[in-house]
């Protein structure tokens, strides 16, 4: 008999991508997705540690389960992912209904640990021990043993997928949970990466997007050879099927020429680039340990721009950080503004226990002043959004068509035609009347309005069919 499983993920695309292949193992389990906990047997969180706030919504899901629990002892409640390996036990303590804690690095063996808890009705956890525990190998394999996994229905769309080539992070920003919970970083096979997107073609994927925490630092060394991004790209763009490949999330430090020729010259490549630069002043940027000045990263984004056109760079920053003066602030909305970045994640600074920022620098500016600095850089680049999409009216763009607009999905269909949604070249969000028929499919749309972060748009006519012949110029001749 079928089982039901709910999940419910937050934090970044890898964790996006973990609850894809964790469903996909379940389902080979004969579970069925649902939508409701209360229709679930197995009830599984899929945890972020990066902000404080990311951990207390999950602690707050919990709660509002507690009662579930109590009336359906048998259900299995699940959390997983990088909360997990940041807290392990403390789960237990603050939620003692918990059945499951398991780390990024051990989601394999979800399947096999619900299945003793429904056996002894006893709890489970299954963390890596340190960033040292398990060796490479180990930690290695057990990405390899469910990544291949998939599961179109899980994703924004069937026509795009991520894949990992990058597992951990070695750069040890000082305000960043990331190493900790997520372990050293590691690149993946090329031979797998390359097997695993092949396979998505196969199964009719268009758009890959290749994942890592510093995704342009990916390197295999393999006898005497290094395989780096850019290689990685030109062998990917020989897939046939694959119409796009993106790449995210880049190191300002790690942004080489090979890389940005390779995004210019192959076709494939989307000329869209996130780069976080986190601010705009040396002394923070010094203290966040990122390893580069301000100066360094307007060089990066001049090579950028120099060696790709029309492209489009988008960035995060981290407001308030531990002792931001009014003048670090300042320069950082001086970067914004001169940089002309398509979009900016801005994140109040939020202190996580266990890193160097945490234990070095006491978190001193005060939240009404981080809200403050997080609305003025954010209408900062909101007016330089709006600016840039407003310029786009008029163009023509080739759009991959992702499927239903948010609004209608949630609308009664009207008969074959609804509005769809798709991404440029660009990564831009366009809005448009389609046609179910349409998914998956690249089409040429002119944009005709713009707000801060969507462009809508028609679809150009194309001409088919005999009286289009009938009027061509070879025809009239
Ligand atoms: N690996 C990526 C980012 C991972 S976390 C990179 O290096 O760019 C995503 C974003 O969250 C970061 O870019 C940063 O802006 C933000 N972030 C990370 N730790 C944070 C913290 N402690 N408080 C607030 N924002 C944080
Ligand atoms: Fe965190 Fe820095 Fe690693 Fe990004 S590069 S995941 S911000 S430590
Ligand atoms: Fe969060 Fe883990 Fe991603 S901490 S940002 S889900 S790597």
């Amino acid at each position: 008999m079928t089982k039901q499983l709910y999940i419910e993920t937050v934090g970044c695309q890898m964790n996006l991508l973990d609850s894809e292949l964790v469903v996909a193992s379940l389902r080979k389990k004969e579970y069925a997705l649902v939508d409701k906990p209360s229709r679930a047997d197995v009830i599984l969180f899929n945890t972020c540690s990066v902000r404080e706030h990311a951990e207390e919504k999950i602690y707050s899901a919990l709660g509002r389960l507690k009662h579930i629990k109590r009336q359906h002892p048998e259900k299995i409640i699940g959390v997983i992912g990088c909360m997990a390996q940041n807290h392990q036990s403390q789960v237990f303590q603050r939620a003692p209904y918990v059945d499951l804690v398991v780390g990024p690095g051990q989601l394999h063996q979800i399947p096999d640990l619900i299945e003793q808890i429904a056996e002894s009705g006893l709890p489970q956890m299954e963390v890596s021990l340190d960033r040292k525990g398990g060796s490479r190998e180990t930690v290695e394999q057990s990405f390899e043993s469910y990544d291949p996994l998939r599961m179109p229905e899980m994703r924004p769309s069937r026509y795009q997928a991520f894949v990992r080539i990058q597992i951990g992070c070695d750069k040890f920003c000082t305000y960043c949970i990331v190493p900790k919970v997520r372990g050293p970083e590691q690149g993946r096979h090329p031979r797998k990466i390359f097997a695993e997107a092949q396979q998505l073609a196969d199964e009719g994927c268009k758009e890959i997007i290749l994942l890592g925490q510093t995704v342009n630092s990916y390197q295999y060394k393999e006898s005497g050879k290094t395989t780096r991004l850019s290689d990685l790209l030109y062998q990917l763009s020989a897939i046939e099927g694959i119409e796009r490949l993106k790449f995210v999330t880049n190191y300002p430090r790690d942004m080489t020429r090979d890389l940005l020729q390779a995004v210019s010259c192959l076709p494939k490549c989307a000329h869209y680039l996130h780069v976080p630069a986190q601010s705009g002043s040396n002394r923070m940027l010094e203290r966040m340990k990122r390893g580069y000045t301000v100066e360094h990263y307007r060089e990066m984004l001049g090579q950028i721009r120099e060696e790709i056109h029309s492209v489009a760079v988008t960035s995060d920053f981290i407001v308030g950080f531990c002792g931001e003066t009014e003048e670090d602030f300042d320069l950082t909305c001086a970067l914004v503004q001169e940089s002309q970045f398509k979009n900016s994640f801005i994140f109040k600074y939020s202190e996580r226990p266990g890193t160097k920022g945490a234990d070095n620098y006491p978190d001193d500016i005060p939240d009404q002043v981080k809200k403050d600095r997080n609305n003025k850089l954010l209408a900062i680049q909101n007016a330089i959004s709006e600016e840039t999409n407003q310029q786009k009216i008029g163009c023509e763009y080739e759009v991959l068509v992702e499927g239903p607009s948010k609004s209608a999905r949630k609308q009664e269909q009207n008969g074959d035609r609804l509005q769809l949604t798709g991404r440029t070249m660009t990564d831009d969000i366009v809005v448009f009347d389609g046609n179910l028929r349409q998914m998956g499919q690249l089409l040429p749309i002119t944009i005709y309005d713009a707000s801060a972060f969507t462009l809508f748009g028609e679809v150009r006519t194309q001409h088919v069919g005999p009286e289009v012949y009938s009027l061509s110029p070879e025809s009239a001749t």
